[in-house]
């Protein structure tokens, strides 16, 4: 196959887009692809100080790569989750990233946040599955650092197969709240959060995976040990298969729902959060789902002391 922009040998082969591409060619239409999606959903803009929630993995570096690439004002953030060698290695990746392109990182750590903060300790202790007590403790970080450190815009890797999965979810149980809030911007609904964007929300995991290799991003390959059979790689699985069948699936999929049928469940979106009474954040009760989490791992200590205490 000949690249379809300059007739050279193609070294990568795009079905649903129906495109082939040589590497210097694929690594301008990924970039442009990026930018497409910041203008037209209008994102952010070169003055705007962005903070990158990077992971380690393809996703997230190769976003943080594009944007330095692009000349956009970064700052990484990595938060270590305190699972194992799995956290280790990926932290390791994000330094070594971010030394190589002298690109400014913040690293913040759940175990030094407080006692019991990792996320294997806190879903013991609030017997919730590790990914649910995660995903708040990442969305609560994220905020936190990002309102701390004064940044305009919040960053995360998610890539169309992450975007296609969760709306698969939603749809297969109609959640329409989750499907209110299921789009690449996310304006701001309290004075303490940012805006949070996806602009890798139409590029597929195999896309960002070529990108990276392209150009060299040492990431992390390894899932989450926690992913495994969880919901959401069955569903990624099943999106794999129609996409074989019919490439562009997925594309069509999200890209369709949030230009046509979005905006007809985002007029439901509930009201906008109050300040949790703890730690002042934005919360839809009294407490924030972080500070919830915090006083069940807080309660379960002192149980386990009193318990210790009389000897049993
Ligand atoms: P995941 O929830 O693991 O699919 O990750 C989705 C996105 O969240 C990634 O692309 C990153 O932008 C961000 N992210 C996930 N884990 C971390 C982490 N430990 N530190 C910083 N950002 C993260
Ligand atoms: Fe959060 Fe795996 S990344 S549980
Ligand atoms: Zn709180």
């Amino acid at each position: 196959m000949k690249c379809t922009r300059c007739k050279a040998k193609a070294e990568v082969h795009l079905r649903a887009h129906n495109a082939g591409f040589c590497r210097p060619c694929y690594l301008e239409y990924f970039r442009r692809q990026v930018e497409r999606a910041i203008a037209r959903e209008r994102m952010f803009t070169t003055e705007e100080r962005l903070l990158v929630a990077v992971s380690g993995g393809k996703d997230s570096l190769a976003l943080w790569d594009v944007l330095a690439e692009l000349g956009y004002h970064t700052t990484g953030l990595y938060l270590g989750l305190g699972i194992g060698e799995y956290s280790d290695g990926s932290r390791a990746k994000v330094e070594a990233f971010a030394a190589s392109r002298s690109l400014p990182l913040v690293v913040r750590s759940l175990s030094e946040e407080g006692p019991g903060l990792a996320v294997p300790d806190v879903a013991t202790a609030t017997r919730r599955a590790p990914c649910a007590a995660c995903g708040a403790m990442k969305r609560h970080f994220f905020d936190a650092a990002a309102h701390e450190g004064d940044f305009d815009v919040l960053l995360t890797g998610h890539n169309l197969d992450d975007e296609a999965a969760r709306l698969l979810g939603n749809v297969l149980r109609w959640q329409r709240d989750h499907l209110a809030r299921q789009r690449p911007v996310l304006a701001p609904t309290h004075p303490k959060f940012v805006r949070k964007v996806k602009p890798l929300y139409l590029l597929s995991e195999y896309e960002t995976a070529v990108y990276a290799f392209m150009r060299r991003i040492d990431y992390v390959v390894e899932e989450c040990p926690n992913a495994e059979g969880a919901t959401q790689l069955v569903y990624k699985d099943a999106l794999n298969r129609l996409e074989a069948a019919s490439p562009g699936t997925k594309l069509a999929f999200v890209k369709e729902f949030v230009r046509s049928a979005q905006p007809l469940f985002a007029e439901r979106e509930r009201d906008a959060p109050g300040d949790c009474q703890a730690c002042g954040m934005p919360a839809y009760g009294a407490l924030c789902s972080f500070c919830t989490l915090v006083r069940e791992v807080e309660a379960k200590r002192a149980r386990r002391a009193a318990l210790a205490g009389l000897g049993v």
